[in-house]
């Protein structure tokens, strides 16, 4: 595929490898016949109960208590050297935020779930708020089921600052003092949300980047892995799995969007899907929109 550097397969060679499974279902209907510990990375946005149009709008507590029967779930089938990341923003009522990271920790620690990193995807665009400061940041909680987990650095690495800095004194004088790969990309990621000068904009209102996905992917599983999505929307997740060689799997209950997630793989597979490159800075004053 143009667009990111990354080589579609062939149609067939995709379909003998099986390597995408994704249906129009109730999550926990679609994981319960799935084999226990067969899931590298569990990655997802699970709805914000804030009444968007995918959701319908109940009290925090059946809300949590919903949310701890997916979860627990998702743990059953997470490989033990396997990462669970839950991407969420806020549940907001009557004015007041309920940052849903803090409220569904704990049902995470209730497994015994360790966590790695709390991620904060900062983006430029939202809505802008008159009574309080406009959110422009979300987080993704990262568990690890064990202490002996996947994480490959070196696929994630960014350019580093001052990529040609030496030591200039001490035993290592005039040797390379940063990794030439590049750095570690840190836990706050800037990276532009989907809106509507976004390549990857489908009908959906809260997709993810699949660039933001590709990153966990790459980093915390390795190629023949299976990344699964239960709350998968327009199939994003699968997209970047696939990307990547892995198994990607998801269930989403719209019919609507079930259908889109297949037409995304399928671009892949021609190789005429556009996603936003990894990596690409995010503002470019000498290209339209700054490159958006
Ligand atoms: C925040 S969106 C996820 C979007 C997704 N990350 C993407 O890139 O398109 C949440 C999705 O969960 C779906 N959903 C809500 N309840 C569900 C359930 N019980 N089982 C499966 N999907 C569900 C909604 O239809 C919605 O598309």
């Amino acid at each position: 595929m143009k667009a990111t550097g990354v080589q579609p397969k062939l149609v067939n060679e995709i379909e003998r490898e099986a390597s995408v499974i994704m249906e129009c279902a109730d999550n926990l209907a679609f994981m319960r016949p799935l084999a226990s510990e067969s899931v590298k990375l569990v990655v997802t946005s699970p709805p914000y109960n804030i009444g968007k149009s995918y959701e319908r709008r109940v009290s925090l507590d059946k809300y949590i208590k919903a949310q701890a029967q997916v979860i627990s779930e998702c743990v059953r089938l997470l490989h033990p050297n396997g990462s669970l990341c839950w991407q969420v923003g806020n549940h907001v009522d009557d004015g007041e935020v309920f940052p849903l990271d803090i409220v569904l920790y704990h049902l995470f620690k209730d497994h015994g779930l360790k966590l790695r990193n709390r991620i904060v995807w900062h983006f430029e665009h939202g809505l802008h708020c008159s009574r309080r400061l406009s959110g422009r940041h979300e987080t993704i909680l990262w568990f690890t089921k064990s202490n002996d987990y996947t994480f490959n650095l070196d696929p994630i690495r960014v350019p580093s600052k001052y990529p040609g800095k030496k030591y200039y004194k001490g035993p290592k004088a005039g040797q390379l003092s940063g990794n030439p790969l590049g750095k570690n990309p840190g836990d706050v990621w800037t990276i532009p949300n989907v809106k509507n000068n976004h390549v990857e904009k489908t009908v959906h209102p809260c997709q993810f980047p699949v660039e933001l996905v590709e990153r966990l992917v790459l980093s915390m599983t390795d190629a023949g892995d299976t990344v699964l999505d239960p709350y998968m929307g327009v199939g994003s997740s699968v997209v970047a799995a696939i990307m990547h060689d892995r198994t990607g799997m998801g269930c989403d209950v719209s019919r609507e969007y079930v259908d889109i997630a297949w037409e995304r793989v399928f671009e892949f597979q021609k190789g005429t899907l556009k996603t936003r490159p990894m990596g690409k800075p995010v503002y470019d004053p000498s290209l339209p929109f700054g490159g958006h």
